[in-house]
């Protein structure tokens, strides 16, 4: 098939490029003529493994090009893929402004067949109903067009494997020649395809993540309650996800969830229902929880650590998660907010592995010293803050912290270093949920 793909983000480019290794002729394009030019020479410009090689091999193979303008791309296209950024305001909602700037800009054809228009961003409910009605007034009669929502539940990180082998494939659309076209183009991919009309596929993207978002504040406010009540969090959390109706998904309890996706899209729900008058309370509490920790954890570190105002204090990972050079929403930002609010005389240094990246430079305060090692960070630190689980600070030895640290003092925000084996070596490590060793 021809297809086309609006936006080159993770979620466009990943579909492009699939679809591409797939055997499609796909053309993806994007506003961002540095975007653009860069993939046209097989580079991708933010990190996210396997996709590159992906991306290169079907340019090579002409399968896979790029462009700056999606004028003509519906004239050739038999389907196109909306994949542009929609950015939520400080109220949660959504902003579609982008979408229907790429929808506006959609041009004719002439060949009589009907063209299909897949939603891939995350939308409100009811998008592409109003989307379908606003190419159909604009366009001419002959133009026949089904817009169907396609929401995408790609993980950064995991993008390859989640588009090769997903979980589900949603197609909601409301014809069923529609559903049809989209079967078949989904058919070499693994996944159980579930179609739906397109308001359920619509929500079904915000509410599973607004569902992650609920677990990960569960597991948090678990864990807090397991260090009051002397139980150990991380066991109790292998407990129950031993249950099939609970899984052990999402029980991960640390400085809680951040990203360009599960902040946005629970905000986002809560938003769309407070306008359908079918209040989210449970989400709210969700974003409130997670919103509380970083204060958590700067009290913590009150508690091991006398007059923090004047200590250097290292931090050990900054993006929202490892294998990730994002920092949108990074729980790191709201732990730095609050330690340099409640101590503004605190040295701050901070080490991530992606810390060569532009976009982590660009987002932190100047008042942290951005370091090019772990061994930079930690040296002649009072305390570290273990806030990303790259696995590389596992590897870090006992004899490294007590030979770099003034004083060995770490609080591992993600459960993510042997605890018990750094005590024992003389280290004061207090992990989330778990009793400090006595
Ligand atoms: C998320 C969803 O997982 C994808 O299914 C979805 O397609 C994507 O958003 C999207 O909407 O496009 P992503 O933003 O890449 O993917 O992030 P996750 O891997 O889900 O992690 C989100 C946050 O939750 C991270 O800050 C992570 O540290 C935190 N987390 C995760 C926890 O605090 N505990 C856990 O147990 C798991």
């Amino acid at each position: 098939m021809k297809l086309a793909v609006v936006g080159a983000g993770l979620v466009g480019l990943m579909t492009a490029a699939g679809f591409a290794e797939l055997g499609h002729r796909v053309v993806c394009c994007d506003s961002d003529a540095g975007t653009i030019g860069l993939l046209a020479r097989g580079i991708v410009p933010y990190r996210e493994p396997s996709l590159e090689p992906i991306v290169q091999r079907n340019v090579s193979a002409g399968r896979l090009r790029f462009g700056e303008e999606p004028e003509e791309i519906m004239r050739n296209a038999e389907m196109v893929f909306l994949a542009v950024n929609t950015p939520s305001a400080d109220d949660g909602q959504l902003q579609l402004a982008p979408l229907w700037a790429a929808a506006d800009k959609l041009g004719e054809w002439s060949d009589g067949t009907r063209r299909i228009v897949g939603i891939l961003s995350t939308v409100p409910v009811g998008t592409a109903e109003r989307l379908e009605a606003r190419l159909r007034a604009r366009l001419p009669a002959h133009c026949g067009v089904d817009v169907a929502s396609l929401p995408a539940f790609l993980r950064e990180g995991y993008a390859v494997r989640d588009f090769f082998e997903p979980a589900r494939i949603v197609i909601g659309t409301a014809s069923s020649e529609a559903a049809e076209r989209l079967d078949l183009l989904h058919q070499r991919l693994p996944g159980p395809i579930v179609h739906a009309d397109r308001r359920s596929a619509e929500l079904s993207k915000m509410a599973a993540n607004a569902h992650l978002a609920l677990k990960i504040s569960f597991a948090n406010e678990l864990a807090a309650l397991a260090e009051q009540t002397g139980a150990d969090y991380p066991a109790v959390a292998q407990l129950i996800g031993l249950d099939p109706r609970i899984g052990p998904h999402y029980l991960g309890a640390g400085l809680g969830f951040g990203g360009s996706c599960l902040p946005k899209d629970a905000r986002a729900l809560v938003r769309l229902a407070d306008e359908a008058g079918a209040p989210q309370t449970l989400v709210s509490a969700a974003i409130r929880a997670n919103a509380m920790l970083p204060l958590r954890m700067v009290r913590k570190l009150e508690a091991a650590l006398s007059g923090p105002s004047r200590r250097k204090v290292a931090l050990l990972g900054l993006t929202f998660k490892p294998g990730s050079e994002d920092l949108r929403e990074a729980p790191s930002l709201r732990l730095i907010a609050e330690l340099l609010r409640r101590h503004p005389g605190i040295t701050l240094t901070a080490y991530d592995p992606a810390a060569g990246a532009p976009a982590i430079r660009h987002a932190l305060p100047s008042a942290v010293q951005l370091c090019d090692s772990a061994e930079e960070a930690l040296t002649g630190a009072d305390a570290a803050i273990l806030v990303t689980e790259w696995p590389e600070f596992r590897k870090i030895p006992a004899e490294d912290y007590k030979n770099w640290m003034n004083r060995p003092i770490i609080l591992d925000g993600r459960n993510a270093l042997d605890a018990a084996a750094l005590n024992a070596q003389g280290i004061v490590c207090i992990g989330v949920g778990r009793l400090p060793a006595t």
